[in-house]
């Protein structure tokens, strides 16, 4: 084989090989497939459509970050027993008439009621009828770079969201935090603090349905899984903050 003939059978691997490098260079955030980013204010935005549309109605759009100001996610996730799954739980009209899920404070008092002049504030279909009010709301918030670009953990530091809706509870102080271990690859740990959870969570919301009572028990703990809505993902998608920011929870990696 001529000299000019071997090169050209070598280029290819050439080109393999210098490319897996500038890869690396860049980083791991390469890799994946994040979700596509949206504008903050529909951020945890959410529609609800099991039964409206076919019933005539236009489907629900359920702003979290406007709740969330007022209201840790327990209220909601265990107090009042709606799914961390869109379109899971059972809703309906009557439901909410009687006071059970979005009833329980959409009852006139609270918040405005089930009554005609108020069907399309929730029926609306609209993502973006609220962008003036996030607007106006968000200039007085901490910032941050994804999401809803809202610092939230600084924000319920100012706002002080209502941990429960029914008792003087407080939250238990449980402050471990995990460093937790990729089995594959020298990816730096995950660091996992419960106290920034569980001031807004019940234990309930996490164990043992998404993470096993027990540290580096948890099977199929990945960044693919994640990245499905499992583990960390079944919040930090699309109401917690995104996956983008890679040092959030592996505070040591290189971006
Ligand atoms: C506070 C928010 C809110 C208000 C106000 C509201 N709804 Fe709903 N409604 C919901 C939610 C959430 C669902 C569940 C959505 C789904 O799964 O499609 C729902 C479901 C429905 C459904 C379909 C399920 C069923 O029970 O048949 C109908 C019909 C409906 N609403 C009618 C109305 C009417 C009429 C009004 C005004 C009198 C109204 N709603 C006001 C939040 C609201
Ligand atoms: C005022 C009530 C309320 C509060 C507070 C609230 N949520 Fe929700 N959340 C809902 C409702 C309603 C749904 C939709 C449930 C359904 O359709 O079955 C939902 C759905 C979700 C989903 C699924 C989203 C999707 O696209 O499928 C996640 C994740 C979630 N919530 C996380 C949180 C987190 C984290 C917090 C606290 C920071 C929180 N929620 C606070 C009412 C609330
Ligand atoms: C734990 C109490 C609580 C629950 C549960 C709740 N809301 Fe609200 N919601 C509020 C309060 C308080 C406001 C502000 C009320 C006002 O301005 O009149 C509000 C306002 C809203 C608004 C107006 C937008 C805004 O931010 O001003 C929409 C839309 C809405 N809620 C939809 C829903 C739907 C849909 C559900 C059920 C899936 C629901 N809410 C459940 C307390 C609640
Ligand atoms: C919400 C928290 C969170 C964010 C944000 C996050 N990760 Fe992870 N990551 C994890 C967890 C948890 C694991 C599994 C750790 C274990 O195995 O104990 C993991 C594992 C990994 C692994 C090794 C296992 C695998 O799946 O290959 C890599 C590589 C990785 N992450 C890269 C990234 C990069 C790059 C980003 C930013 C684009 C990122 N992560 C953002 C939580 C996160
Ligand atoms: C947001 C999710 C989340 C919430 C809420 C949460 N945990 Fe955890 N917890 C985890 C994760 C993730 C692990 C590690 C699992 C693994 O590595 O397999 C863990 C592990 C643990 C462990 C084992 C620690 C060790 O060192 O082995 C204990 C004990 C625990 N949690 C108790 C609690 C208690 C008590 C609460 C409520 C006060 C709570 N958790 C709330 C996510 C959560
Ligand atoms: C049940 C919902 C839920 C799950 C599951 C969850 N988180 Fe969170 N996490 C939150 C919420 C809500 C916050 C408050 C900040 C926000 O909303 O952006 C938060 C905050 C954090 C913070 C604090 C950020 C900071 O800058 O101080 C870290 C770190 C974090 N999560 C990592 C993780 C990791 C790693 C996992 C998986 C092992 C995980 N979370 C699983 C809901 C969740």
């Amino acid at each position: 084989m001529g000299k000019a003939i071997r090169l050209i059978f070598l280029m290819p691997l050439l080109v393999v090989v210098l490319l897996g490098f500038v890869l690396a260079g860049k980083g791991y955030g390469q890799f994946w497939n994040l979700p596509p980013r949206v504008p903050p204010h529909e951020f945890g935005t959410i529609t609800i459509d099991r039964n409206s549309s076919a019933k005539g109605e236009k489907p629900v759009v359920f702003p979290h970050w406007s709740h969330r100001l007022k209201y840790t996610c327990r209220v909601c996730h265990f107090e009042l027993e709606f799914e961390f799954k869109r379109n899971t739980t059972p809703i309906t009209e009557q439901d909410n008439r009687n006071g059970l899920y979005c009833g329980k404070c959409h009852d006139g008092t609270t918040a405005f009621a089930h009554r005609r002049e108020h069907c399309g504030k929730c029926h609306g279909g609209d993502k973006s009828a609220l962008k003036k009010k996030f607007d106006r709301i968000w200039r007085k918030l901490p910032h941050s770079e994804y999401g809803n670009r809202i610092d939230w953990n600084k924000a319920i530091r100012i706002n002080n969201p209502r941990y429960s809706i029914f008792l003087h509870e407080k939250p238990i102080k449980f402050m471990k935090t995990l460093n937790l271990r990729a089995e594959l690859g020298r990816i730096p740990p995950v660091k996992f603090p419960h106290w920034e959870h569980v001031q807004l969570l019940d234990c309930s919301s996490c164990h043992p349905e998404i993470f096993n009572l027990k540290k580096k028990t948890t099977k199929h703990f990945s960044m693919d899984s994640i990245l499905q809505g499992k583990f960390c993902g079944a919040c930090h998608l699309n109401v917690a903050f995104p996956i983008d920011p890679c040092k959030r929870c592996h505070p040591e990696i290189r971006e």
